[in-house]
């Protein structure tokens, strides 16, 4: 039986991921960036909207991740930019004992 429900991808161990930092992974064809903060765990798209930086090698602090190319901040909760330009796409990340799981969420093009 089939569910309306967005799907879990179990994406990576927990182990995969040290603390303070981030990894990207391909998840239903999309890169999604999976961070382990303090605060918990959080999910975005990989690319910075910007010009592309890889957002899994960014500096994670508070519940925020820096582009490593140009330094634009992002919130780690809701993909806000915390400093100038666009917002990156935020999934949904739970953690079910040892795995990490990620919904994603619909794929927008044109939002502000
Ligand atoms: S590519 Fe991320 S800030 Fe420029």
């Amino acid at each position: 039986m089939s569910t309306a429900a967005a799907l879990a991808h179990d994406a990576c161990s927990v182990e995969d991921i040290p603390l303070g930092e981030g990894r990207a992974v391909t998840l239903d064809g999309r890169r999604i960036a999976i961070f382990r903060a303090g605060g918990g765990w959080y999910a975005l798209d990989a690319a910075c909207p910007h010009r592309g930086g890889p957002l899994a090698d960014g500096i994670v602090c508070d519940r925020a991740v820096i582009c490593p190319l140009h330094d634009r901040r992002f919130d780690l909760q809701s993909g806000s930019a915390l400093t100038t330009g666009n917002a990156v796409a935020a999934h949904a990340v739970e953690v079910r004992g040892a795995r990490v799981f990620v919904t994603l969420a619909a794929a927008e093009r044109g939002a502000a």
